[in-house]
């Protein structure tokens, strides 16, 4: 038997090539593993009315973590027109089956690692290394929104919030509300584990992004619970930055900063920018971590335009990867790992169009996997 089973979530276009080549490297460095492939994507949404199968959840959680591709969403109205016939009039509403595994699994911990690859000619500098800790589960992507209101909720919001007065003249279909769910128990953990990791991995700084004087209450509770976990670890340096101000910084000084901490908007957006500054797209590549399970994935997309032609970089995928053999505990195979991603980028010969170079998916794989066991 096995010694690891592991949920294989390929999902669409380009997603599906880069696990192939996630394979290739996989199986090359003998990981001792079973691959039980999960239906997930835009595919079983048109069919089924469901991108995320419930035999697909059942079947991840006999498993000990998922390596997950990319998938497509579109917008609710094209989502509709695409289902199957016999499904149209079925009232079906399209999920993000992304967000659905984070919410299911309680995957609340969203690590993104933004580490300059040295020699990476799309490093901004190369001195970067910058790990983001993103809030996975609630914030602004909790999912409570409203629109069009009812009365009885701008009634309800005037009790608490008295500068709700300008807007109750409003008509209710003229009107949409998105709110930003911070618990003490959401804040406390995901701040928790950026000073682990800032403990472990001997970082000399945490950081939260937050905009307490702008939103007083979620970013007063964030700061509030930010300042109480910090003082537990005195020799870890911690302050905390407003998003908009740090998004600046982050371009300008990003060696500045180790280790990021964020609730799930301000944490999206801020570890897309620090991906960019390291390489972009085709490296930039993140954990969603809980108490029980994780899944691991790339943060691309399914690139469309790109699908069926094996052209896109493989990289954040192998990092991904990378990350799910260091839960798994295979430390040895995870530096293997990084030494042929780091040879490949270095010599910049068997690289894909972002690079300059003319290789395809799978010749990387090939490259990254002849390097790795040098
Ligand atoms: P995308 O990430 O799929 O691609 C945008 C562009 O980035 C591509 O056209 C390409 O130029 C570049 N790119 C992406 N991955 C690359 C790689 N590995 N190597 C080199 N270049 C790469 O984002 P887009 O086009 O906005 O979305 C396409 C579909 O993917 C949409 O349906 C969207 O909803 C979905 N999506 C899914 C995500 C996920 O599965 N986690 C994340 C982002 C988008
Ligand atoms: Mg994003």
């Amino acid at each position: 038997m096995a010694k690891y089973r592991i949920a294989w979530l390929p999902g669409d276009g380009v997603g599906k090539e880069v696990m192939e080549a996630a394979r290739i490297v996989l199986d090359g460095l003998k990981l001792n593993a079973e691959y039980i492939h999960g239906d997930i994507g835009w595919e079983f949404w048109c069919k089924e009315g469901d991108p995320l199968p419930k035999r697909t959840t059942d079947m991840m959680k006999t498993t000990n973590c998922a390596l997950f591709g990319a998938i497509t969403s579109k917008p609710q109205r094209e989502a509709k027109e695409e289902l199957i016939p016999e499904l149209k009039d079925k009232n079906l509403t399209y999920f993000s089956p992304i967000v659905r595994l984070r919410q299911e699994f309680d995957l609340y911990c969203n690590e993104r690692p933004n580490v300059a690859i040295p020699g990476c000619p799309l490093n901004l500098k190369d001195n970067i290394n910058i790990t983001v800790f993103r809030e996975n589960t609630e914030g602004s992507y909790a999912g409570v929104e409203f629109g069009p209101v009812t009365d009885d909720l701008k009634k309800a919001m005037l009790k608490d919030a008295p500068k709700m007065k300008i807007f109750m003249d409003v008509p209710n279909e003229d009107m949409a509300i998105s709110t930003r769910i911070i618990t003490r128990k959401g804040a406390e953990r995901i701040i928790r584990s950026a000073f682990e990791h800032a403990d472990k991995f001997n970082k000399k700084s945490v950081t939260l992004v937050e905009k307490p004087n702008v939103l007083r209450k979620t970013g007063g509770l964030m700061t509030e619970v930010f300042e109480k976990v910090a003082k537990e670890y005195p020799h870890i340096d911690s302050w905390f930055d407003n998003v908009d101000a740090i998004a600046m910084w982050l371009v300008k000084s990003p060696e500045k900063y180790e280790v990021l901490v964020a609730e799930n908007l301000f944490g999206d957006i801020i570890s897309d920018l620090a991906g960019q500054l390291v390489g972009g797209l085709g490296f930039a590549h993140s954990a969603n971590i809980g108490t029980e399970y994780a899944v691991f994935e790339p943060v691309h997309g399914s690139a469309p335009k790109y699908e069926g032609l094996y052209k896109v970089n493989p990289m954040a995928m192998f990092l991904a990867a990378k990350m799910m053999l260091i839960y798994l505990g295979e430390h040895e195979m995870a530096a293997k790992l990084q030494k042929g991603i780091e040879l490949t980028v270095k010599e910049g010969t068997v690289v894909t169009y972002d690079l300059g170079g003319k290789a395809t998916t799978l010749d990387v794989a090939q490259e990254v996997l002849k390097n790795a066991l040098k």
